[in-house]
């Protein structure tokens, strides 16, 4: 199902839309130059690489290569296909695109993920006017009431109450003629086993409705009023909500997060209610489970690299835990994060309906780093006799070995060491058995079991790892030459005259060249329209890397460059022909053949030229 967006829609989503502002939703962005950068979302980097252009409307990483136009850029942070990308950003910007230029089939035409919006919506409309208006929806409120949470908060979050029964979703859609598969697929029924009917998922129970950063309606959480099991109930996984980058209370709290760099993360949606209706905006739920390295970019994102993050947890016993997963998160993405434990007994909720806000943020103050979190508490649980120092060990290495940073790492041996009195090279050796024994699975645990996503990038973008950067001469000549094919066109009819592009030696940058070159309007090249042209990712992101250097290019200045990419080539022949001779000397036939085929094609260019300097 491909659905067409017309050229010139494409054109006018371009003009309306700015890049910078796009970027911004996910990258804290500065200023430098013409150009923003900021911390790149597609890859863990402590120092900003990723780089904006305002002038030309796109984006490249010097760090993992990614790079492209709001398109791509678009495409990449959701994982969607460029017609869906061009729709959310023509929605967006106000662009709109007729229905029937779509496809054929109107209501299949439209994505998957914008169905499963609209069906979360019409589902939390009628959640939220069961809990205002029905019978049964003032229990509800009631519950709501005794819990601490006023009418304010309840409009803000949009919350809601699913009715008893099993059929009220069902028969909402039944009427609303939207197909029940759908709503399947957005987790609100489920399809009862060996028959084709559905049930309600939700029923009584409180409706928490969970947003992305964008304010779109991703998926649902719900609590029973009683102490029925299981007491929380949230949406499956499906295409628009992945548990994996979702926090409750995000897209309230983003706003105030980048105002204080820095975000307090709770566990329940209780806590994030309390904190919230008590002015601690800049907070957000991990709803039960653990912190994702997609959770801690997105809130880096917000809060910058030198934000930090406050983990609030009800006992030593789950900061711990908390910590020791979370730690190598953390450090290696180069955030500041501590850990502030509540009296035994208490979740922030509760603590904060008995001592109030100000007690709360006066206990935030004595938030520790996590690591001197770790290490206090492993000590003031084993003691430092000899076994308890064994213990303490034994608890803190695994958090040692998740940090990758080999300088940090070992900044915090040392530290570690100290502290509890061992020889820096025992717990060193200590930690390398471990590391040793365990690397891939130590990195492998802060995910999920079934949900075992590579770390950054890995997987699917060879092409992109194989990389932009161009190590030697000649490599660095050819690239020099394209880019300034792609910012001064008026060298191009030079660069076709003396078949410069005929020597490369890279299949990449000769390709883009000749892209170039075949342009009808060689003085009106755009750099956009380029990336645009362009199908091959690798390729895509080398003309980004070319476009975000800034170079000032004058007539002279390329002839140079051309003048030094000829004399160079001329040496390589030259090399090329002594090398020759050296393989003959040498007998190596293997070598001997390589080399003459290379000098046989190097050697009908120079013919070929010839030939076009007689004509
Ligand atoms: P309240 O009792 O309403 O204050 O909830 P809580 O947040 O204090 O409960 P708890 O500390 O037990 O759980 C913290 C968070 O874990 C909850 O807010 C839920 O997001 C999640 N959670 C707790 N129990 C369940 C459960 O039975 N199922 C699921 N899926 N999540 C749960
Ligand atoms: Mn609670």
């Amino acid at each position: 199902m491909t659905i067409f967006i017309p050229e010139d829609k494409v054109l006018e989503i371009k003009n309306a839309a700015d890049i910078v502002e796009i970027v911004s939703e996910n990258v804290l962005l500065k200023k430098t130059g013409k150009n923003y950068v900021g911390l790149c979302p597609f890859h863990t980097e402590k120092t900003p690489s990723f780089t904006v252009s305002p002038q030309k409307q796109i984006f490249y990483c010097f760090g993992c290569a990614a790079g492209g136009n709001i398109f791509s850029f678009s495409m990449k942070r959701d994982g969607i296909p460029f017609p869906e990308a061009a729709r959310i950003l023509a929605a967006q910007y106000g662009v709109h695109i007729p229905a029937q230029n779509m496809s054929i089939g109107q209501e299949q035409r439209r994505s998957e993920r914008e169905d499963l919006l609209v069906v979360n919506r019409h589902a939390m409309d009628f959640f939220h006017k069961k809990l205002l208006d029905s019978p049964s929806g003032k229990r509800a409120v009631s519950y709501l009431e005794k819990r601490g949470i006023n009418n304010e908060t309840i409009e803000t979050f949009g919350l809601g109450y699913a009715p008893e029964g099993w059929n009220n979703i069902v028969d909402l859609f039944l009427r609303k003629k939207i197909s029940l598969d759908v709503v399947e697929k957005a987790g609100l029924i489920v399809k009862k086993e060996k028959r084709s009917n559905f049930y309600d998922r939700f029923r009584n129970r409180i409706i928490f409705p969970i947003f992305n950063l964008n304010n779109h309606l991703i998926g649902f959480g719900g609590r029973v009023m009683n102490d029925e099991k299981p007491k929380y109930l949230n949406s499956p996984e499906t295409p628009i909500y992945n548990k994996r980058r979702s926090l409750y209370g995000l897209h309230l709290a983003k706003q105030k997060c980048r105002e204080n760099k820095t975000v307090y993360i709770v566990e329940g949606y209780f806590d994030l209610l309390t904190l919230y209706q008590n002015g601690i905006q800049n907070s957000v739920a991990t709803l039960g489970t653990s912190l994702t390295p997609e959770h801690v970019q997105i809130l880096r994102s917000l809060i910058g690299t030198d934000g930090s993050v406050i983990l609030v947890f009800d006992s030593d016993d789950a900061g711990m835990k908390a910590a020791l997963r979370s730690i190598g998160i953390f450090l290696n993405a180069g955030i500041d994060a501590r850990i502030m434990v509540l009296p035994s007994g208490h979740d922030p909720d509760s603590y904060i309906l008995e001592f109030g806000q100000e007690s709360f943020l006066d206990l935030a103050k004595k938030a520790q780093g996590l690591m001197s979190f770790l290490i206090n508490v492993s000590i003031d649980k084993h003691g430092l006799s000899v076994e308890g120092k064994i213990r303490v060990l034994s608890e803190v290495r695994e958090a040692l070995v998740s940090i990758d940073d080999s300088v940090a790492r070992s900044l915090y041996i040392k530290d570690f060491s100290e502290r509890i009195g061992i020889e820096e090279t025992a717990v060193l050796e200590k930690v390398r058995e471990l590391s040793f024994r365990s690397r891939g699975s130590t990195q492998r645990k802060n995910f999920s079991d079934n949900d075992p996503v590579p770390k950054h990038n890995r997987a699917g973008s060879a092409e992109e790892d194989k990389g932009n950067t161009f190590h030697g001469k000649w490599a660095r000549l050819e690239w020099q030459v394209v880019s300034m094919m792609l910012q001064f066109p008026p060298i191009l009819s030079e660069i076709g005259n003396r078949d410069i592009l005929d020597y490369f030696e890279d299949n990449r940058l000769k390709a883009i060249g000749q892209l170039l070159l075949s342009q009808k309007d060689r003085s009106n090249i755009n750099l956009v329209d380029v990336i645009n042209l362009i199908k091959d990712k690798g390729q895509k992101s080398i003309v980004a890397s070319m476009a975000i250097v800034e170079n000032e290019w004058d007539y002279d200045g390329c002839l140079n460059i051309l003048a030094r990419f000829e004399s160079i080539r001329s040496k390589k022949e030259k090399t090329l022909i002594n090398k020759i001779k050296e393989a003959e000397e040498n007998n190596d036939f293997e070598l001997l053949v390589k080399l003459l085929k290379k000098k046989q094609k190097m050697a009908v260019l120079v013919e070929k030229k010839k030939m076009a300097l007689l004509k």
